[in-house]
């Protein structure tokens, strides 16, 4: 949540399934805009739950949710929607955020996760009987999430984001321009 970098460290940054363990996602986007350099780029891939702005969680869709939040420890899934907005929201951003939803395309990893224990156990065997029982453990909460993105309830997310050429105070300050000028415009 606190990176040990300066500002404007890198020319790419790229997060890879680890927004659902970010406590505050606004604080998770600004660190990763504030990192990169001006005119560089974000990528991040990640587990985000259905916008429920848009369609509330059902009855069984809440229960779902929450057991996928205890099972890993995850305080909470962004939507794509939710977490774009918070990218926008750093000030650090040049033009729009772009997304994209990957769910059809990552929703066989599911269940090969669990085939490829099965086809090549010799990995799972090497952790020892402990790891062994924690593996299977995880069998259920992966069966949950393969039905979580089949069903709808969550959503594999991709987004791309350029860092502005000026710091987040400046580009916020030159946006409220902007918008200030349309409002007098009408
Ligand atoms: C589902 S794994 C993804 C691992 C890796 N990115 C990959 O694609 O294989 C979730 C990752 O989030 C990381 N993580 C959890 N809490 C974190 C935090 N507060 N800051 C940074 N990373 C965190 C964990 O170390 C773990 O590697």
């Amino acid at each position: 949540m606190a990176l040990s970098f300066a500002d404007a460290s890198f020319d790419v940054v790229w997060s890879i399934e680890a927004g659902p363990h970010m406590p505050d996602k606004a604080v998770f986007a600004r660190e990763l805009m504030r990192v990169l350099k001006p005119g560089g780029v974000l990528v991040v891939a990640d587990w985000n739950q259905r916008d429920d702005r848009q369609i509330p969680l059902n009855y069984w869709e809440k229960p779902v949710m929450q057991q996928l939040l205890d099972q890993w420890s995850h305080p909470a899934f962004s939507s794509i929607e939710g977490f774009s907005e918070l990218l926008a929201a750093t000030g650090f951003v040049q033009g729009d955020v772009t997304t994209a939803d990957w769910t059809e395309q990552t929703l066989p990893s599911w269940l090969d996760s669990i085939w490829q224990g099965i086809a090549r156990p010799k990995g799972l065997v090497s952790f020892g009987g402990a790891g062994f029982i924690k593996s299977l453990r995880e069998v259920p909460t992966i069966l949950l999430m393969r039905l979580a993105f089949g069903a709808g309830l969550c959503r594999f997310g991709m987004f791309r984001a350029r860092r502005s050429q000026t710091g987040a105070q400046e580009s916020l300050a030159s946006e409220q321009l902007t918008a200030g000028s349309r409002a007098v415009r009408g």
